[in-house]
C-alpha cells in the first residue's frame, strides 16, 4: 500500500513538472512588495562614466555571424571621433589581433549623440577565452569574453532570458540576479531602455545611461537582442514626425549572415540551439520581407545539429493578463502553423510586465468561418513564456483575467528573469526567478523536452546510438 502511494505521488510529481500536461494552471498568490518603479537618478553610480578623455563608455557585443566564431563588439566616445578598433588575443594584456570597424553618430531632435563604434571581430576559435582592449594611451579599457563551444547536437549551453528592462532600482536588482545565475548569453526579448518615455534631449541621453547601466554585462558576454515598442521614437511634437530608431544606431544585430534584409528579424545558432528573432513591429504578413524570411530559416533549421529550436519576439501570442490582451493575435494568425509544424521548442515574449506560462497549445484549426475556437492542447506545440518583467519605470501588469485560461500554466505579477539550461539533446532546465528571492529559488520550473527528439522513433534511434557507442567503448578497453 506504501509502494502504491509512493508511486502515486511520483506520478503526480512528474505530470506537475512535465511541459506536455494541460490541468488547471495556477495564479500565484504572491504579493510583489511595492517598490517605486522610478528610474534611478543619472547621477547614481548605476550610470558612472568612466574617468577619461574620450574614455570608451556603453560597451557592449552581440554574436557577429551565424555559428558563434564572431561577435559585435559596440561602444560610445563621447568626446570626439577616433578609430574604431579592438585589439584582442587570448592572454590577458596580450593582444595579437586588432579588428577595425565603423564609427557613427546620430541627431535626435537637439541631442547629438556620442561616436558610436561597432567592430566585427571575426575568425575566433570556439570555446575560448578573449580579452580584448578599446580606446587609446590613458582612456583604453580591457575586457574580455567567452566564445561557445562549436555547435553540436549535445552542447550543454545556459542562456538567460531578459525582457523589458528599463532603468529603475528593480531593472537593476534583474541585472545583478540574471549575473549571478551563471548563464552565458541573454537572449532579449525587447522594450530596453525605456528611454522613449523622456522627451526632449533626455531620450538620447536615457540610452546613454541605459547603454552604461547594463555594461556590467554586455561588455563581457552577448546579448541577442529584439526589438519592442520603446524601440521606436515618434514624438510629432518635437517635429520627430519620422519614426526614428536610436536602437538600430546602437544595437546592430548579425542580419547579414542569415541572408535576412533587416536587422529587426534573424537568426543565429549558438551551441546546440537555433535561434530565431521576430520583429513584432515589422510587417510580417504573407509575402512581406520578415513572413518571407523566416519560411526560408525554418527550412534551414537542422534539429541533428541544432535539436533546439527557439524563437523571440516582443508581443506574446498567449497573454491572460489584463494588459496587451490580444495583442499578438495577428502574429499568432501568420506564424503559430509554423510554429507548430516545425515542433518549435519554446517562445520567449516580453512587453506585458508579469511572468507567464502556457502548456503546450494550438489554435490553428480556429479560422474565421468554422473550426475550434479554443486553444487545445497540442503536443507538438512549443512553450510560451511571457517575461516582460525586467522591472522598467511603468511597474507591474497586476490584473490577470479571471478565471485563468485553461492554456495558461503559471502566472505571477513580479520582477524577474528566466534561465533555460540545455543539458543535451533531448532535457533542458527552464526557471524563472522572482527578483524578491534572489537567485536560488525557481519560483517557476520545469523540464523541457525537446520537440523533435521526444519522437518515440528518433529516442529509439538514440538509444541504439548509445548503446553502439557504449558497446564500442567496451570492446576497445579490452
Ligand atoms: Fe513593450
Amino acid at each position: 500500500m506504501k509502494s502504491l502511494l509512493f508511486q502515486l505521488i511520483l506520478t503526480s510529481f512528474v505530470l506537475l513538472n512535465s511541459d506536455n500536461n494541460v490541468n488547471a494552471g495556477v495564479t500565484s498568490v504572491f504579493i510583489r512588495k511595492e517598490y517605486p518603479s522610478k528610474d534611478i537618478p543619472l547621477d547614481d553610480e548605476a550610470f558612472a562614466v568612466p574617468t577619461g578623455h574620450n574614455v570608451p563608455q556603453q560597451v557592449h557585443m552581440t554574436q557577429g555571424d551565424y555559428d558563434g566564431k564572431a561577435v559585435i563588439i559596440s561602444w560610445v566616445t563621447a568626446d570626439e571621433p577616433e578609430a574604431s578598433k579592438v585589439q584582442y588575443g587570448t592572454s590577458k594584456g596580450k593582444y595579437e589581433f586588432t579588428a577595425e570597424g565603423k564609427m557613427t553618430n546620430y541627431t535626435f531632435y537637439k541631442y547629438k549623440s556620442g561616436y558610436i563604434h561597432h567592430v566585427l571581430v571575426d575568425d575566433l576559435e570556439y570555446d575560448t577565452k578573449y580579452y580584448y582592449k578599446i580606446g587609446t594611451g590613458d582612456s583604453a579599457r580591457e575586457f574580455w569574453f567567452q566564445t561557445p563551444p562549436k555547435i553540436g547536437p549535445d552542447v550543454p549551453y545556459k542562456f538567460g532570458i531578459i525582457g523589458d528592462l528599463g532603468q529603475t532600482y528593480n531593472s537593476l536588482s534583474t541585472l545583478q540576479h540574471y549575473m549571478e545565475s551563471g548563464a552565458e548569453t541573454v537572449l532579449f526579448v525587447g522594450d530596453l531602455s525605456y528611454a522613449d518615455r523622456y522627451q526632449y534631449n533626455d531620450v538620447g541621453i536615457r540610452w546613454d545611461s541605459w547603454g552604461r547601466f547594463v555594461e556590467k554585462s554586455t561588455a563581457y558576454q552577448p546579448w541577442i537582442w529584439s526589438a519592442g515598442n520603446h524601440e521606436i521614437e515618434y514624438f510629432p511634437y518635437m517635429d520627430e514626425v519620422v519614426p526614428f530608431r536610436s536602437y538600430l544606431q546602437r544595437y546592430p544585430t548579425p542580419h547579414l549572415a542569415c541572408k535576412s534584409s533587416s536587422p529587426m528579424w534573424y537568426a543565429i545558432r549558438r551551441a546546440s540551439a537555433h535561434i530565431i528573432v521576430l520583429s513584432s513591429y515589422s510587417p510580417f504578413v504573407k509575402y512581406t520581407p520578415q513572413w518571407e524570411w523566416l519560411r526560408e530559416e525554418l527550412k534551414r533549421v537542422d534539429r541533428e545539429k541544432t535539436p533546439w529550436l527557439i524563437v523571440l519576439m516582443h508581443i506574446p501570442i498567449y497573454n491572460s493578463n489584463d494588459v496587451h490582451f490580444m495583442e499578438g493575435e495577428s502574429m499568432r494568425a501568420v506564424f503559430e502553423e509554423w510554429f507548430v509544424h516545425h515542433k518549435v521548442d519554446i517562445v520567449f515574449a516580453g512587453h506585458v510586465h508579469a511572468y507567464e506560462r502556457s502548456y503546450r497549445i494550438s489554435n490553428i484549426r480556429y479560422n474565421v468561418s468554422s473550426g475550434d475556437r479554443y486553444p487545445v492542447p497540442d503536443k507538438s506545440a512549443p512553450v510560451y513564456v511571457t517575461v516582460g518583467d525586467g522591472g522598467n519605470q511603468e511597474g507591474l501588469a497586476g490584473r490577470f483575467s479571471d478565471p485563468q485560461p485553461e492554456y495558461s500554466a503559471f502566472r505571477e505579477a513580479s520582477y524577474g528573469h528566466s534561465t533555460l539550461e540545455i543539458r543535451n539533446r533531448t532535457h533542458a532546465f527552464y526557471h524563472w526567478n522572482r527578483n524578491d528571492d534572489g537567485k536560488k529559488v525557481p519560483t517557476d520550473s520545469f523540464v523541457l523536452h525537446n520537440q523533435y527528439w521526444s519522437s518515440s522513433s528518433r529516442r529509439r534511434k538514440l538509444k541504439k546510438q548509445h548503446l553502439r557507442s557504449a558497446l564500442g567503448r567496451m570492446i576497445a578497453s579490452y
